[in-house]
């Protein structure tokens, strides 16, 4: 019988794609070129299957063109890039790499969220510039972490990761913004008290940014937002561009509203806004936050376990372990 037919849709692990070609053929991109909507529309054309990134949109005109595809799988915990009901509807089966990158994406959460309250980047970057000619009283004085109000907007596995380092590792007080609340024996360990939005904006020394992106999400935090901060605070993005209005916050940076910022995720990325790329109190990497050999092993492998799943092959057939959409249509 045929193997299976699919395509990794950008360049991962060689042994994942050895794992791969055990049950399908399999049509890589060693290159790692990202491929525009109509590439990635014709090189889909007879797969069954394809182990896509964020980079690549998964929509209706991706689906209506390609009616055998029965699974799409994303090497990514946020899935913005799929039409989640368009799959559901055609009956493909779409999946996402949860968990895994849980622990790691906190850590680097942490690490830009102090990088930017202890001015870190900007600070080695002065003494790249041989500008270090002294020690004084006040030379890059920052805002503490330790003991600080941490605020939170989204609180899932990310968010709780990160409300545990900064509850049980620095003493920091937790406040937190999600639709749901947390049940109880959630919120005590860390002693996170849920609080509305306005709140979350005008108490948190730190806020951070984990909700996931979509239309109510989009610029969640603009000028308005902004405004309600404290001006000694800081404001860290790893969740998705679009979260944050990219203007508004650089303007805000500039103008001293807040003290600083870490954005791992942009708006246009890989594209900056210059307005950002100007500014010295906003620490900027790009989109690396769960980007630890291990962790990124970890969620090749995932996704290659949802694959091969998904298109009824290895242990777990017809059972994929992450599955976004658990009945579309006809999949049963
Ligand atoms: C994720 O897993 O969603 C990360 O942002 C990588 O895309």
């Amino acid at each position: 019988m045929d193997k299976p037919r699919v395509l990794v849709a950008r360049a991962i692990f060689p042994q994942v794609l050895d794992r791969l070609r055990e049950h399908f053929e399999v049509e890589a991109n060693p290159d790692d070129r990202i491929y525009d909507h109509a590439e990635l529309i014709r090189r889909l054309q007879g797969k069954q299957g394809a182990l896509t990134t964020g980079s690549e949109r998964i929509d209706a005109e991706v689906l209506d063109a390609n009616p055998q595809l029965r699974a799409v799988c994303n090497m990514a915990v946020g899935y913005n890039n799929f039409d989640l009901p368009a799959c559901t509807a055609r009956g493909v089966l779409a999946t996402n790499t949860p968990d895994v990158l849980t622990e790691t994406t906190a850590d680097f959460g942490f690490a830009l969220m102090m990088a930017a309250a202890r001015r870190i980047c900007e600070s080695e970057h002065f003494l790249r510039r041989g500008e270090w000619t002294r020690w004084s009283y006040d030379m890059f004085v920052g805002a503490d972490v330790h003991g600080a109000t941490l605020g939170i907007l989204g609180m899932g596995r990310i968010g709780q990761a990160i409300a545990r380092r900064g509850a049980l590792g620095f003493g920091m007080r937790v406040i937190y913004h999600n639709r749901s609340r947390l049940p109880a024996e959630q919120e005590s360990p860390i002693g996170a008290r849920w609080v509305d939005k306005a709140a979350l904006l005008r108490e948190a020394d730190h806020l951070v940014l984990v909700l996931p992106y979509g239309a109510q999400s989009h610029h969640a935090i603009g000028a308005a937002e902004l405004a309600q901060m404290k001006r000694s605070a800081t404001l860290t993005n790893l969740a998705r561009g679009g979260i944050v209005d990219d203007v508004a916050l650089a303007t805000a940076l500039r103008d001293r509203r807040i003290a600083a910022a870490g954005l791992d995720v942009f708006e246009n990325e890989p594209r900056v806004h210059p307005d950002l790329l100007a500014l010295s109190n906003v620490v900027l990497t790009p989109h690396i936050a769960s980007a630890s050999v291990a962790t990124r092993l970890a969620m090749a492998n995932l996704a290659a376990d949802n694959l091969i799943a998904a298109l009824g092959c290895g242990p777990d057939a017809g059972r994929p372990p992450s599955l976004l959409n658990p009945q579309p249509r006809g999949a049963d």
